[in-house]
């Protein structure tokens, strides 16, 4: 009898939004998964009825980070990281101009310095299964809206670091921009907008999937330019 290793992923922020719909659509097919959040008690309420491990904390916390980092070296390894959890930063959305200066910081680090450490410190897990890292990034990234600039630059900063790791590493690495989402994110952003009229998440899992299915080369890539995935990424057993 043969015994296949479930696949590994860790999803940053998978208690809401596109975290959480690719953490169930990755449980579902059969693969070992741990998101964060934290919101302790959203997560796990979250996370009800599936086996994905909820591991609470901020991952702009060193101490959080390696706690991940824990996790994952006990289960073995890992094929996928998603880096998508984010922050707006100040809300209401604003122009720079009316930033304090702390807020700059903060805005990088959640967004950029914190998510690049998570994947420099799990190189080594990454590279024992070839895997490979998405990093979620937005239109805001390369175009510049008014009120939108601390995060689209932070967001700009995730796509260098993640691609450039990919380089470095020769590992797999895409900069994946999802599309406006029915999210509480981007109620967040629009909060007078009925946002009714946004796809909601699940419907950019598939086109996730179909990158980590056929691992095209490492780069930027729009989600709704990705033809999506019609498997589930099925493991054997699962
Ligand atoms: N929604 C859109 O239209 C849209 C468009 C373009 C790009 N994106 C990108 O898509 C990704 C997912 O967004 P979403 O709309 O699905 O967001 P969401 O629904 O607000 O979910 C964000 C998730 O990340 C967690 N999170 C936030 N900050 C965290 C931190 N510091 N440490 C750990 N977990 C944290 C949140 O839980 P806690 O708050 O409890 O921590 C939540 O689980 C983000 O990278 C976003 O920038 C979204």
């Amino acid at each position: 009898m043969t015994t296949t290793t479930p696949p590994t992923a860790l999803i940053t922020g998978g208690s809401s939004g596109l975290g959480l719909a690719l953490a169930r659509a990755l449980d579902d097919a059969g693969w070992i998964v741990v998101t964060d959040a934290r919101d302790a008690d959203r997560l796990r309420t979250a996370l009800e009825g599936t086996t994905v491990h909820g591991v609470p904390g901020d991952i702009a916390e060193a101490n959080h980070r390696a706690d991940l980092v824990d996790v994952v070296s006990g289960l073995g390894g890992l094929d996928l990281l998603v880096l998508n959890s984010s922050t707006l930063g100040p809300l209401p959305m604003r122009p720079l101009a009316q930033y304090e200066p702390l807020e700059f910081g903060e805005v990088f680090r959640a967004n950029a310095g914190a998510p690049g450490s998570l994947m420099v410190a799990l190189t080594g897990q990454l590279q024992q299964r070839a895997g490979m890292v998405i990093g979620i990034s937005s239109d805001a990234a390369v175009q510049h809206y008014e009120t939108w600039g601390g995060y689209g630059a932070s967001k700009a900063a995730l796509d260098h670091l993640v691609l450039t790791f990919g380089a470095e590493t020769g590992l797999a690495t895409y900069a994946v921009d999802p599309g406006d989402m029915r999210t509480p994110m981007q109620q967040a952003a629009f909060p007078d907008e009925d946002i009714s009229d946004r796809p909601l998440p699940e419907a950019v899992v598939p086109r996730l999937l179909a990158l980590v299915d056929r691992r095209p080369p490492s780069g930027r890539y729009l989600a709704a330019e990705i033809a999506p995935s019609t498997t589930r990424l099925e493991v054997a057993g699962a």
